[in-house]
């Protein structure tokens, strides 16, 4: 998952991209902002404890997922490969798979320097033998690897079906960048979470303990925060809808009432049920996923899911691209 550095500032501070995309965003039709602003450091905490909700299946499925499939994968990896980890954060499934392949190197790339040289420390200390080369970059402007693992087989790790936070243009995009950073010949493990009923879905975006209407409300007091802003916060409610055209979650920020406010001197008004909409998370059936791998230049080799096909782990390697037949 894309993080951001911790922010504790006036405005004048700010990021300017955050202020760019809020001010544009809460004066657009439908309001929305980007999903990448959740992360500062009080939203990636909320959204550690959401990964460890009981309604909040994602994590602990393919966790599970990725740790009955380690001996298959441990077979079909090169030997000797780098391991790329995309967006890496804090992720607790590495070790699992580090464990499954033995590779000969791990590169995890993430935005944020802080969390990449943090949970970098943290795997070279249960990996004391693993070369580990940390790259901070946005893995959206390919940049070429280290030159260390640059002769290595590269294998690509992209889980948490972080892809379905973006809509399927930005996604094959990604996917594309992913095909440019490892190269051809190189093969990606992704994760990617299946359609299921919304009595599922719902539930692990809206759950009982509030954490999620947390880590979207925390949303507003980041804008209050970093951008001088006057929203009042306790007048929204997190919402959390399936929309089952798009095949996606969607999270909102709704007014309860008429609400008027500035961002950063300037003023916004929203009446009573109007929202902010705030995050798409895309789930894929089996055709879906693959189709979506295809045209982002992957082919599907291999591919895994729960005994309840709510999550699926693919293999898919960068094979030559080929105009037909
Ligand atoms: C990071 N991403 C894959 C999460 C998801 O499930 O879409 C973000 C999230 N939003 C609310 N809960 C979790």
């Amino acid at each position: 998952m894309l993080k951001q550095e911790p922010e504790d500032g006036q405005a004048s501070l700010a990021d300017p991209n955050f202020r760019a995309d809020v001010l544009a965003g809460l004066a657009a039709t439908p309001r929305a902002i980007p999903a990448r602003w959740f992360y500062d450091r009080r939203g990636s905490e909320l959204f550690e404890a959401i990964t460890a909700l009981p309604e909040y299946y994602p994590t602990r499925t393919e966790a599970a997922l990725l740790e009955s499939i380690g001996p298959e994968l441990g077979a079909l990896a090169a030997r000797n490969a780098a391991v790329v980890e995309f967006g890496s954060g804090s992720s607790a499934k590495t070790p699992i798979l580090l464990r499954a392949i033995r590779p000969a190197a791990y590169v995890p790339i993430d935005i944020s320097g802080d969390f990449l040289r943090q949970s970098a420390r943290a795997l070279s200390a249960d990996f004391p033998s693993l070369p580990v080369y940390p790259v901070e970059a946005d893995f959206l402007r390919p940049l070429p690897l280290p030159g260390e693992v640059a002769s290595l087989p590269k294998l690509g790790f992209f889980p948490g079906s972080t892809v379905g936070n973006m809509n399927a243009y930005h996604a094959v995009d990604l996917l594309r960048a992913m095909r440019e950073w490892l190269g051809e010949g190189a093969r990606l493990l992704i994760g990617m979470d299946r359609v299921k009923s919304p009595d599922v879905l719902i539930p692990a975006y809206d759950d009982a303990q509030g954490v999620t209407a947390a880590f979207n409300l925390n949303l507003l007091e980041r804008i209050n925060r970093e951008l001088s802003g006057t929203i009042p916060v306790a007048a929204f409610r997190h919402r959390a809808i399936w929309n089952a055209d798009a095949a996606r979650i969607e999270m909102h920020l709704e007014a309860q009432g008429d609400v008027e406010f500035t961002v950063d001197g300037r003023p916004f008004a929203m009446m009573a049920a109007d929202t902010i909409h705030t995050e798409n998370s895309h789930k894929y059936g089996p055709n879906g996923a693959r189709m979506l791998l295809r045209a982002g230049g992957w082919t599907p080799v291999r591919e895994w899911s729960d005994p309840q096909d709510w999550f699926a782990l693919i293999l898919c390697e960068a094979k030559p691209l080929r105009r037909a037949p």
